[in-house]
């Protein structure tokens, strides 16, 4: 939902990505970019904004990465982690903490959260039946175990979630069951754990989702049809030796957390860490238990469940706390068909992607393919199309033209914006109002309707340019042609804020001419001052040229 009040903090969720394997472009436009973009135009209205995700650290994804390899749990998220912070440094995603869920302070705060939801009574211990591998010696937790999913049919159903139909699993609804470390089949042993009273949560969840204004449809059906076929309580430990201790004695060693109940608590453990960092431990409460704050999730559209279901009866268990303002999950991004997957091999990594291509240029073929809506399909020929035809074309060649033209024609200097027509105000106000507009659409988390729509702010600036023909001006009346060419650089300064949330390096380069981006509102430039000779903002790529054998 939105919120007008122009200085009501906003919380940015963002899911906390496996240090199981390096991600790919899918997770980076399901997620992270997006969250990325949404932030700094938060920022920029005004808002105080907190962004915070880290490494999922725990679970079986990182378990059997590291049987797999035959080193421990602790190296394969080392190496990931530190994969991760190079990636959010070359992309300049803007976190206001990215941590783990390996630290100290959220194993605090989900014992916190876990101990409450117990006293409460929405945590109770249960026996039950768990699949076993004999020859290994040991229970088969989640992606330990595979199998058909009971209502989809797919057969390569894990544990504790179809992948194919998104809902989450109980191991042993799994048909077929077959272990991941054998490949024979499981016996069942009895085993005590502990399990979320979700049951507990069916109404107020069902009525907290029905009031939900603004959201997505996939969400909201997707959620809701879930709802209606009534919630289960789920087992929120594991048999497992690598994650968040169990705060209660008396179920036995090698249980653990199960990894979705604590590492949705992240968002909570990271805002509380932010705080301490800064030295304000009750800053927190700003973002969590202010009615006026927002709190937007950003994730991919296989964690809905967890995000529109668990976390909210969580926090509902819990009490004084928000519950999630949206949830805007993306959908998938498809590379020929599939669905872009880490533990699959599908699709380029980040890191691989950025040894491609620019930053920004990524990040804008990246934002106009945001799979809002629907699955998404991308190929590196689109990426480099977007970027040719459209970054280049549309918006790198008219800032370059313009500031070239005013360097050659107007003796190196900004013009001063005293003899502006009609018609050169007219344009002026349609940028204001694209502005306007573009800032709407972010804050409806329309990402691509509000990149397209700074992008037709560019074209209506050459639009302008051609049919004024400052070029020729510049011979016949070259106090007019400095008019018009000062009139398109501040027409520039508006798109340009625009377009800062999505290009946060190209709009740096422009800070000489501007100064910094710091309110979403156009800048003139500043008249008078000497430009440096003009460089272009991104490079084209060439597709024959680019090292794409993996
Ligand atoms: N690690 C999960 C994944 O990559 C996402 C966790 S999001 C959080 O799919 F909510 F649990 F934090
Ligand atoms: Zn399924």
């Amino acid at each position: 939902m939105t919120n007008k009040d122009k200085a009501s903090p906003v919380l940015v969720a963002v899911a906390w990505p496996y240090a199981s394997g390096s991600r790919h472009l899918g997770h980076l436009a399901g997620a992270y970019l997006p969250a990325d973009v949404f932030a700094r135009f938060q920022r920029l209205s005004g808002h105080e904004v907190l962004m915070v995700s880290g490494s999922d650290v725990h679970g079986t994804p990182i378990t059997v990465r590291a049987d797999s390899e035959g080193i421990t749990p602790g190296e394969i998220v080392d190496r990931y982690h530190k994969e991760f912070l190079e990636n959010w440094q070359k992309l300049a995603i803007s976190w206001d903490l990215y941590t783990s869920t390996g630290t100290e302070n959220h194993s605090e705060v989900t014992h916190d959260v876990f101990m409450k939801l117990f006293e409460k009574g929405h945590i109770d211990k249960r026996s039950s039946e768990q699949f076993f591998d004999e020859d290994a010696g040991r229970f088969l937790p989640d992606r330990y175990i595979e199998g058909v999913c009971p209502h989809c049919e797919y057969s390569e159903a894990r544990g504790d979630q179809c992948e194919n139909c998104g809902r989450t699993l109980d191991p042993e609804e799994l048909i077929k069951p077959v272990s991941k470390i054998s490949g024979s089949e499981p016996t069942l042993r009895q085993t005590e754990h502990f399990y979320l009273r979700l049951s507990d949560f069916q109404t107020p969840l069902s009525e907290w989702l029905s009031s939900r204004k603004g959201w997505r449809n996939h969400v909201l059906n997707f959620s809701k049809g879930w709802i209606e076929e009534g919630l289960h309580d789920r087992a929120i430990t594991r048999d497992l030796d690598w994650g968040v201790s169990v705060p209660i004695d008396g179920i036995g060693e090698d249980k653990k957390i199960y990894v979705w109940f604590e590492a949705v608590i992240g968002y909570l453990s990271a805002a509380k860490e932010w705080a301490k960092s800064q030295g304000l431990e009750d800053d927190w409460k700003k973002w969590w238990c202010e009615p006026n704050s927002r709190s937007v999730y950003f994730i991919g559209k296989d964690n809905i469940p967890f995000h529109t279901i668990i976390w909210p009866a969580m926090l509902i268990g819990y009490g004084e706390l928000n519950l999630p303002s949206d949830v805007p999950a993306n959908q998938y991004v498809t590379f020929k068909g599939g669905k872009a997957s880490a533990s699959r091999g599908v699709g380029l990594t980040i890191s691989q992607s950025l040894e491609i291509f620019e930053a920004d240029s990524l990040r804008y073929a990246l934002a106009a393919s945001f799979p809002e809506q629907s699955d998404t399909e991308l190929t590196v020929e689109e990426i480099c199309r977007r970027i040719n035809e459209e970054l280049v074309a549309t918006w790198g060649n008219l800032v370059n033209r313009v500031l070239s033209m005013i360097y050659n024609s107007c003796d190196e200097q900004i013009p001063s914006d005293e003899q502006r027509t009609e018609e050169d105000l007219a344009l002026l106000s349609a940028i204001d109002q694209m502005l306007d507009r573009a800032g709407q659409e972010i804050d409806r988390v329309e990402l691509r309707a509000a990149l397209q729509t700074g992008m037709s702010g560019a074209a209506e600036i050459n639009a302008y340019l051609n049919s004024l023909e400052p070029w020729k001006l510049s011979k016949t009346d070259p106090e007019r042609a400095a008019t018009v060419l000062g009139t398109a650089l501040s027409a520039i300064g508006g798109v340009r804020v625009c377009l800062s949330p999505y290009l946060p390096f190209s709009t740096e380069l422009l800070d000489e001419v501007f100064g910094p981006v710091d309110a979403w509102q156009r800048k003139e430039p500043q008249h008078g001052k000497k430009l440096e000779k003009p460089k272009p903002l991104f490079k084209k790529v060439d597709i024959d040229l680019l090292d794409l054998d993996e």
